[in-house]
């Protein structure tokens, strides 16, 4: 639990982030505590975060496909302002890519799940702790995946499919959240190695989650709503030519 009179003495941010156990949850967790934030990192199993235990973070357990564990989590930080939240865990089941074969319907559930709406029950939680921050920002990691303009095969059902309806709930969460001042984004890492990403994508890690940083630092009520990747370059995600072109 965070020690709200330490968060007042220190002035330190508080950024909260999902699947922090491993790949760009875990680097965001290690950067934003290097740069002297307050990191609560959210994973499934703590026992079995031993790089995350390393990295001097505050950890908590969270399973997105629980939903109730989800509110157990916002109400034991309640009173504390959150300055940032990063949906960031996501499911992609890369056995289960090939075509129609590879379709398991309760798995994509699962996708549906925790890709796109745990993100806006966490978001919905945690309202309160977000509106007491001075400049509050939340975000979810989006795909490209997610863009139907980027589509050229078939096939990678679960995860493309959950995560277009995270961008599409992204948008939506903007628009409610809009009243409360608290902009809300998707950001693209591209293709970058971690285990979802394979060791051949040509991003690294580091770089990656440096460059996001620098996008969510630039963050404000005008770009809320929209998909940025990397650069801070708006990402288009429908398709782009009408039936008339
Ligand atoms: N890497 C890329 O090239 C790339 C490109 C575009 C977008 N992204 C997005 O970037 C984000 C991070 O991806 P990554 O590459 O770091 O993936 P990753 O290495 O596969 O990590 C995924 C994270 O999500 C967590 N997670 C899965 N199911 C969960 C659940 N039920 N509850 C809580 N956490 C859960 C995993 O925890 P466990 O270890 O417990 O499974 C893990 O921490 C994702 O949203 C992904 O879609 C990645």
């Amino acid at each position: 639990m965070l020690a709200k009179t330490r968060k007042r003495k220190t002035k330190m941010k508080t950024v909260v982030i999902t699947g922090a156990n491993r790949g760009l949850g875990l680097e965001f967790a290690k950067q934003y505590h290097a740069d002297n934030w307050n990191v609560i990192a959210c994973c499934r199993d703590p026992e079995a975060a031993a790089e995350l235990a390393k990295a001097g973070v505050l950890v908590r357990k969270l399973d997105l496909l629980d939903f109730e564990a989800i509110d157990a989590f916002a109400d034991s930080l309640a009173g504390n302002p959150i300055d940032l939240l990063i949906n960031n865990a996501a499911i992609h089941d890369k056995s289960k890519v090939e075509g129609f074969s590879g379709i398991e319907a309760e798995r994509w559930i699962d996708g549906f799940k925790v890709n796109a709406i745990a993100p806006v029950l966490l978001t919905k939680a945690l309202l309160e702790n977000l509106s007491a921050a001075d400049k509050p920002v939340a975000a979810t990691i989006g795909s490209q995946q997610g863009c139907l303009t980027l589509y050229e095969n078939g096939g990678v059902y679960l995860y493309r499919t959950s995560k277009a309806a995270a961008h599409s709930a992204a948008v939506i969460l903007a628009n409610d959240l809009r009243s409360h001042d608290i902009p809300y984004v998707c950001l693209r890492p591209g293709h970058t190695k971690t285990e979802m990403g394979g060791s051949d994508a040509p991003y690294e890690i580091e770089d990656s989650v440096r460059l996001m940083r620098q996008v969510l630092a630039r963050v404000d009520m005008a770009n809320t709503g929209r998909f940025l990747d990397r650069s801070g370059a708006l990402i288009p995600w429908s398709m782009e030519k009408d039936l008339n072109e």
